[in-house]
């Protein structure tokens, strides 16, 4: 809906570029005519002030602190759904009802295996490989495997292609670790839910009977509610563009996940502990504190911080929450959650926090529960990208369905040697 204008004076003539309203948040202010009508393109690294695209998923309010999957709040829903209906409703646009539910877990269910000849794949890595650089390269890989899901002009192909995805990643992500641990890959078993079974994929051996913690089953699945999706973030504005030529959507996962890992967006969970353990205890907070301030050290705080929220990422109010339930549930007790707390206080009485408005994000504490059900730390991303291969799917099939949908191709900003001549090797 367009109901007001922005002027732009170029060279004396006046130009009008429409504005359009989404449902809530900001308008945005349509210049896709500008280079034609001006010659000249906008100038914005790091997308700060622009929408690359329109998208009915997610909704962040980063002054307020809110986020909305469809509408519906990141409180509601991991408090009370589960990782499977945010799935759907990511994927479909509205939460399923009982019927919709048990059918779309069928769905699922019925994808969790891979092809046997991947296993092979896993054992060309060295057994010291970061699990992230495995799942680059097998779920990649799957795009030599499905060959019937890879025509993406085909609505049901797309789907089938969003299932599997979403099926196989626990699967995946288990065997990276199996490997990692010279432990035999452990076979999927469907009457599990999608959180159990990845459970039982990971931490289950061959010799003894595994059973799955509900409370832990219930907080990894929360965390994975958590990091379902987050608007155009770089990883999935990554699978957008790879899919926006038209590559196959394993290929576009997988370029997604190299994104995902760095340490400035899904890396940074891993990084955040890391810190946390090499601080160690709360004495040493406010050495790290005048680090993280000072501006000749490239030091930051890990977990801290965030392009959108100027207020507390409220995943991060439910990740604290979850903390204290699963070191209660398991009856343990990390001085590192403490650490966690002191250092998050100190550092939202500090002025440099205060004013540059940086908080806690779903980073900062999902560590200490990671680590507290088991898993290593180099794991940590491997889950959020998991957890995110919903959300990449959703966008991706939201792209590819719209009719204006173009190739993803920025502009830039030359500044390179103008114009001059080539001269022969012996005359340079
Ligand atoms: N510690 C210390 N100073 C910080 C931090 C931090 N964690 N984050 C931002 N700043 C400062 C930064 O130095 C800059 O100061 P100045 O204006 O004086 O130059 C100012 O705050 C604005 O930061 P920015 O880097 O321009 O902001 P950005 O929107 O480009 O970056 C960010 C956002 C998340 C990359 C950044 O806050 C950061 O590096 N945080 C640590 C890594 C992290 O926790 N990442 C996870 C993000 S949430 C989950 C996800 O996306 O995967």
């Amino acid at each position: 809906m367009s109901d007001s204008k922005v002027k732009l004076t170029v060279d004396g003539k006046e130009l009008e570029y429409a504005t359009i309203a989404g449902s809530v948040g900001p308008k945005v202010v349509d210049i896709r005519k500008l280079y034609a009508q001006t010659g000249m393109v906008t100038y914005d690294p790091g997308f700060t002030s622009t929408a690359s695209c329109d998208s009915a998923l997610t909704y962040i309010d980063g002054d307020q602190g809110v986020l909305l999957h469809r509408g519906y709040s990141i409180e509601e829903l991991s408090e009370q759904s589960s990782f499977m209906e945010v799935a759907y409703l990511l994927l479909r646009g509205n939460l399923p009802n009982k019927g919709e539910l048990d059918s779309f877990v069928h769905t699922i269910t019925r994808h969790t295996m891979v092809h046997e000849q991947l296993s092979t794949f896993f054992r060309g890595f060295r057994r010291d490989a970061h699990p992230m650089a495995i799942m680059c390269g097998v779920v990649g890989a799957l795009s030599a495997f499905y060959h019937d899901s890879t025509d993406i002009t085909d609505p049901v192909q797309r789907m089938i292609a969003s299932h599997r995805l979403i099926a196989k990643m626990p699967t995946l992500a288990a065997m990276a670790y199996k490997y990692s641990v010279g432990q035999p890959f452990v076979y999927p078993q469907n009457d599990l839910s999608y959180t159990g079974n990845f459970l039982r994929m990971t931490f289950s051996v061959p010799a003894e009977e595994y059973e799955v913690n509900p409370v832990i089953e219930k907080a990894l699945d929360r965390i994975f509610i958590l990091h379902a999706d987050h608007e155009q973030n770089a990883s999935t504005s990554t699978v957008r563009l790879a899919g926006s030529s038209g590559a196959n959507p394993f290929a576009c996962i997988a370029a997604g996940i190299a994104c995902l890992w760095g340490p400035a967006h899904g890396g940074a969970n891993e990084a955040a502990l890391n810190m946390l353990r090499e601080i160690g205890t709360p004495e040493r907070i406010p050495a790290y504190i005048a680090r993280a301030k000072n501006k000749d050290d490239p030091f930051r705080l890990m977990g801290f911080g965030h392009r959108v929220y100027k207020n507390y990422d409220p995943r991060a109010t439910v990740m604290q929450k979850t903390v204290r339930e699963v070191l209660t549930a398991l009856n343990v007790s990390d001085p590192i959650f403490d650490v966690a707390l002191q250092l998050e206080d100190m550092a939202l009485h500090d002025d440099y926090f205060i004013e540059k408005k940086l908080f806690p994000n779903v980073d900062f504490y999902s560590g200490i529960i990671l680590s507290a059900i088991g898993f290593p730390t180099d794991m940590f991303t491997v889950l959020f990208a998991l957890a995110r291969t919903v959300g990449w799917v959703a966008h991706w099939n939201e792209m590819i369905s719209d009719p204006e949908q173009k190739i993803g191709r920025p502009r830039q900003l030359y500044t390179g040697p103008a114009p001059r001549a080539y001269l022969p090797v012996e005359k340079r």
